[in-house]
């Protein structure tokens, strides 16, 4: 009796213990994906040419968060406060630029460039007269910039068809999306930007 229910068991076992591995080989090779997808730490790179990291290190990572995509009283052009909510946006410091590595050096991040775009379009509107010279280039490479950029996400949300005939004062929510939490990297640059004045501040000291 009990050697004919071993019988059975006994293939059940090795059919449980198989499935058990091959789940246990599949789980090792997903950590593995992922860790080789992670960016190597920060000292390994030299920071010399192009031995720099891909992406400015937000702490945490990025992490998406829903986010009301909607029209605003806000970001006018000509309202007094206008110029400030744009401002606003500028990360803490020199307007995302940020420092890295040992020897501090200079990079600017794409998003935080995007917003620069966006705030000299803002300061042309509201300026008189058609820019020329430094001006007019200036806005040729934030149009063309901010143009691939665009076509580089390549967004293909599919958004309602009512874009001009909603009332934005009742409706003014247009889509909630999963947007990347920007706080982190507000707070990242922060952080760096008072390391990079600290460094200032004790090289100064010395040097004197
Ligand atoms: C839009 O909505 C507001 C608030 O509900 C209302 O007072 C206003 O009359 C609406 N405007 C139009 C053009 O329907």
């Amino acid at each position: 009796m009990v050697c004919t229910s071993g019988l059975v068991v006994a293939p059940l076992l090795v059919v449980f213990v198989g499935s058990q591995v091959l789940v246990t080989i599949s789980i090792v090779q997903g950590i593995r994906e992922q860790l080789q997808k992670r960016a190597p730490p920060f000292a390994t790179y030299t920071w010399i040419e192009d031995d720099v990291p891909e992406y400015f290190p937000v702490s945490g990572g990025p992490t998406l968060v829903l986010t009301s995509i909607e029209e605003s009283v806000r970001y006018g052009i000509q309202e007094p406060e206008a110029y400030y909510e744009w401002a606003y946006n500028a990360p803490v410091g020199e307007g995302g630029n940020v420092r890295l590595g040992p020897n501090h050096r200079l990079f600017v991040t794409s998003f935080a460039h995007q917003l620069h775009c966006l705030l000299t379009f803002r300061t042309l509107l509201n300026d008189e007269g058609i820019p020329d010279g430094r001006a007019l280039h200036h806005s040729e490479h934030c149009l063309s910039f901010l143009r691939q950029h665009t076509l580089c996400a390549a967004d293909t949300t599919l958004e309602p068809d009512d874009t001009f005939s909603r009332n934005f004062t009742s409706q003014r929510v247009i889509a909630d999306r999963k947007c990347v939490r920007t706080e982190s990297y507000y707070e990242t640059t922060r952080d760096m930007w008072m390391e990079w004045v600290a460094f200032k501040h004790r090289s100064t000291n010395t040097s004197l």
